[in-house]
């Protein structure tokens, strides 16, 4: 089976690493890829929003599954563009159709469908433009921080939580009013701030059925001790130790269950990931946002535990056979630690030359932005660059290992956090 894969970054060369190993895969393409996943399939030179591109690859290349790495295009309704093209409606795409995207697309529907199905989530409002007077006396109402939500795709940007009154009233202004992001800051969800420890799990679903990945944990802040800017995620680890039986047993109920029969009921057809942003408050999860795609990095550690074949799981997710399914997880531990451009997350420099890939002993190497240039050698081609990950007995063995690997690799301004797991 010809497959392709929609993206560029660490978690489609993981992607890319898994399905190259099945036994089902004959050839494998990856638009637009990166120079990690060229050594698994054929990378093409088109954009994840280029439809109708993607539409020629797909006839040209005989492709009868698209797995879809990133949200945009499927908010972009990748997924609803397939069904309505003759020539495309019997191509399988893994990933949620545009209305079902929306539950990572839009707060304000992620909300509405987890209070609609019972799942335990922050209490919220909503607020536009025009409800900017009621915003403030919401936010009065409240205790601080305060956590204000743009509706829509920020590009991991739109929360703010503040705990100076004013300050959350201003950005409330500036959100609506000045559209600080855009048409995505329209409409502004206002949450009650949760206090607690945060973790993510992984399902894959037919829409009816689903299976459990492994969970993972990320580390998204810049710094170590998880201070300054957000990023994309610097590192992740799987499985979390602090997600025990009666925790996990307790997500599926309230979270994960409800939220697949919550689809089902609702009528919205679904095959695709859904990753659950977890937070434990006391001993009780909250869910704090649905992503309708695998994380990044958390796939770079989730991806390499499932033991099971890939492409014939998407097989069996295309075909609603899902509940057949059996999956074999690896039992020891995964960690990555995220190598980036200096400055990232504000301003960088690319074309760095990258030293040393070829050195690692005992890892395995994910490129998240990088590529070939004229002279044949890989360079940095975004903030978050190379991916290391390693397995272990535990945590902390892995993280050793991918310390260990780190120490081999080098370009100008590469920087790292030395401290994943500190928290754990
Ligand atoms: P989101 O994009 O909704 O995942 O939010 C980004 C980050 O903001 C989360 O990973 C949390 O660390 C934090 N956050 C979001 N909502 C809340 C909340 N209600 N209480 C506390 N922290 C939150
Ligand atoms: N690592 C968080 C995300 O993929 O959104």
């Amino acid at each position: 089976m010809n497959v392709l894969i929609l993206g560029s970054g660490g978690r489609e060369h993981t992607f890319a690493w898994k399905i190259a190993q099945s036994k089902k895969l004959k050839n494998l393409f990856i638009a637009p890829g990166n120079a990690g996943t060229s050594d698994f399939g054929t990378n093409l030179d088109i954009n994840v929003s280029e439809f109708d591109k993607i539409k020629k690859a797909v006839l040209k290349n005989n492709i009868k599954i698209v797995i879809v790495g990133p949200e945009v295009p499927l908010v972009e309704g990748i997924h609803d563009f397939f069904l309505a093209d003759s020539e495309l409606k019997s191509v399988n795409v893994i990933g949620p159709e545009k209305y079902a995207a929306q539950l990572e697309g839009s707060k304000e529907f992620a909300k509405k469908f987890m209070k609609k199905h019972a799942i335990p989530t922050a209490e919220y409002e909503s607020f536009t433009k025009e409800s900017l007077e009621k915003g403030y006396r919401f936010l009065e109402s409240l205790n601080p921080p305060f956590v204000l939500k743009a509706d829509g795709l920020a590009a991991g940007k739109g929360v703010v939580i503040l705990s100076d009154i004013q300050e959350a009233k201003d950005e409330l202004k500036d959100m609506l009013a000045n559209e600080k992001f855009g048409q995505a800051s329209s409409k502004v969800v206002i949450e009650e701030f949760l206090d607690g420890i945060e973790m993510s799990c992984f399902i894959l679903t037919d829409g009816k059925n689903y299976v459990n990945f492994p969970n993972a944990k990320d580390y998204k802040r810049i710094g170590e001790g998880d201070v300054g800017l957000n990023t994309g995620g610097m590192g992740a680890i799987s499985p979390v130790p602090f997600a025990n039986e009666l925790f996990l047993a307790k997500i599926e109920e309230q979270v994960i269950k409800r939220t697949v029969d919550g689809l089902q009921k609702d009528g919205i057809p679904y095959k695709g990931f859904i990753f659950f942003g977890i937070i434990k408050v006391g001993d009780e999860p909250k869910v704090i946002e649905y992503n309708c795609r695998m994380g990044d990095p958390e796939t770079e550690v989730v991806i390499p535990r499932i033991k099971s074949d890939f492409l014939e799981l998407l097989i069996a997710t295309s075909n609603r056979t899902l509940a057949d399914y059996k999956m074999i997880i690896e039992e020891r531990s995964a960690t990555t630690v995220m190598l980036v451009s200096g400055g990232y997350p504000e301003a960088y420099e690319k074309n760095k030359k990258i030293s040393g890939i070829t050195a690692l002993d005992d890892s395995l190497i994910f490129h998240a932005g990088t590529k070939v240039n004229a002279t044949d050698e890989i360079v940095t081609n975004g903030g978050r660059v190379l991916a290391i990950t390693s397995y272990g007995e535990n945590f902390k063995d892995a993280l050793k290992k991918s310390y260990q690997n780190i120490s081999k690799i080098d370009f100008e301004g590469m920087n790292y956090r030395k401290d994943i797991g500190f928290d754990l």
